[in-house]
This record gives structure tokens, C-alpha cells and sequence, in this order.
């Protein structure tokens, strides 16, 4: 049976990506950022998996105003990196798992969340970045990846709530598949940011450090916080952190087993407008 062996969650920030592609991660900017991800590039080295389930948002790349999917699971083969206006990023192509993918869609909607099936998508950094800090610059990426997109871009957004719920059905569709895959699944987006506005720029460090603590210790309370609270304190753009909850729900310890191994945490600012977070968190 497969297993879900460990969860990640990163802030995703397109300049990241920028700083990384431009060969910049040295400069006094950016240096204390990628020093904070120099433990997770040895752990992920240490602890591959065979697929990682990567929970992300699309920002208008692959979807439109046209049609806007709560919660679209990526079954396709592959999926190209997107031209987001600079050209895509010079990274590899991401491999996905199709027949992963189709099971956990199978059994995912049979357990009532109504995904949108996703055949042929672009990602945008929404994805690569987080795989870019996770990886460093490889060759081809380490491992199959099934990119699973959720909608907090334009309202209405899904609850904390649901979010938590999902990840529960991720971890019970996971676990009825009937290969032995270990399998990561990550949640990113967030910390703290707003890019526009009146309040353009707001970062909330003391609110960024209670959602980590909460998110490791009583994800169930954090899941009960609404979407308008995310917004006030963590600005629009932090509202990318209900997908957090995600893959903090598909940890063992919500379905009753030993609560997880806190093996890595990190909290930085600035990375261009947005605050930066980071955790690892192992199974056990
Ligand atoms: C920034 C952050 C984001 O999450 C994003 O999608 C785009 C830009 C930023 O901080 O610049
Ligand atoms: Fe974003």
C-alpha cells in the first residue's frame, strides 16, 4: 500500500524563483532566504520519495476568469512549465503520475469532494518554486510530482475548514492505493503578503509564527479560523495558507496515530513583498 511519509510547506514567491534562475542566491538579499532551505535540500536528498502530491494555487496561468476549479487534480503525464510574461523558468518538466493521480481522484470524489479532473495544464511558480527550494537545480526533478491546484485567487475561496477535510480524504485515498509508493505531500503559498491595495505590503510576523505553531500543534483549531481572518491579519494574498491545511490534514495524526516529528522550521523577511515560511514534518 502506499504511504504519505512526511509533509511540506513553503511560501512560493516568483522571485525566489527569479534569484535562483539568475544565479543570485548569493547577494546579501537573498542569502539568509536560501540558507534556510540548505537542511531541506539534504533532507529531500536523505528522504525522496516516489511521488509528491505538491497542493499549490494557479495565478491565472493555466486558468482564466472563464472557468475557476476549486480543487483541480493534475492526471496528465507531464506538465510544462508556464511562460508567466518573462518566459518560462529554465526548469525541467514536470513529471506526473497518472495512475496515482486517477486513484486518488477516484477515490477522493467518491468521498464527496467534487474535484475538477485537470488532463493538460501549464504551472506556473506556484509549483516550481517550491520545487526549485526543495530540489536546487537538477537535471530532471527527483521524483514524479501530481500538481493539485486550489483556487484563492478570486472569491469565493475554500474554507480552512474544507481544506482540513480534503487533506483527510487525500490521506485515505493515498493509503488505498495498491502499490507500495511513499509518498510527500506539500502544501505551499503564504506566509503573509498583499500585493495591492491600500494596504500593499502588509507583512504580519507575530500572526505568520502563531499560524506555524498552531498549524504543528492544533491544526483542527487552526482549520475552524474563516477566511476573512487570513485576510485581515495575513493581508489577500496570505489567504494561499488554507492549502497548508491540506496536507497538514493528510498527517497520520488526524486519524488517530502518533503525532508527527518536527524536523525543520524557518521564518524569513523579506523575500520580495511576501513573508516567508517554511516546515517539515515526518511521519512516524
Ligand atoms: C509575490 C508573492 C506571491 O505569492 C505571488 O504569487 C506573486 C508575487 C511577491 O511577494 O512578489
Ligand atoms: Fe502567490
Amino acid at each position: 500500500m502506499a504511504k504519505i511519509s512526511a509533509s511540506v510547506y513553503t511560501s512560493h514567491v516568483p522571485a525566489i524563483g527569479a534569484a535562483i534562475d539568475l544565479k543570485k542566491t548569493g547577494e546579501a538579499y537573498w542569502q539568509p532566504l536560501f540558507a534556510g532551505y540548505e537542511y531541506s535540500k539534504q533532507w529531500m536528498k536523505d528522504n525522496t520519495p516516489d511521488v509528491i502530491f505538491l497542493v499549490f494555487n494557479d495565478h491565472a496561468t493555466a486558468f482564466s476568469l472563464d472557468i475557476i476549479p476549486t480543487f483541480a487534480i493534475g492526471t496528465a503525464a507531464e506538465f510544462t512549465p508556464a511562460d508567466e510574461g518573462w518566459g518560462p523558468r529554465p526548469v525541467p518538466k514536470v513529471i506526473g503520475h497518472p495512475e496515482l493521480a486517477s486513484h486518488i481522484a477516484q477515490s477522493v470524489i467518491q468521498d464527496d469532494f467534487d474535484l475538477t479532473i485537470v488532463n493538460r495544464m501549464d504551472v506556473d511558480h506556484g509549483l516550481t518554486v517550491p520545487l526549485s527550494l526543495m530540489c536546487g537545480e537538477p537535471q530532471a526533478w527527483p521524483c514524479p510530482v501530481i500538481p493539485f491546484a486550489v483556487n484563492v485567487v478570486q472569491y469565493p475561496v475554500p474554507s480552512g475548514r474544507r481544506c482540513f477535510q480534503l487533506g483527510q480524504a487525500i490521506r485515505r485515498a493515498v493509503e488505498s492505493f495498491d502499490q507500495d509508493l511513499k509518498v510527500q505531500i506539500w502544501g505551499t503559498g503564504g506566509m503573509s503578503h498583499q500585493l495591492q491595495g491600500a494596504r500593499a505590503g502588509l507583512i504580519n510576523r507575530e500572526w505568520d509564527n502563531a499560524f506555524l505553531d498552531r498549524l504543528i500543534a492544533d491544526p483542527a483549531g487552526q482549520a475552524e479560523v474563516s477566511h476573512i481572518d487570513y485576510v485581515r491579519e495575513a493581508g489577500s494574498e496570505g489567504i494561499e495558507l488554507v492549502m497548508w491545511l491540506i496536507a497538514r490534514g493528510a498527517m497520520s495524526d488526524i486519524a488517530g496515530g502518533p503525532a508527527p516529528t518536527l524536523k525543520h522550521r524557518f521564518y524569513h523577511v523579506p523575500a520580495s513583498n511576501t513573508a516567508v515560511g517554511h516546515l517539515i514534518l515526518e511521519n512516524n
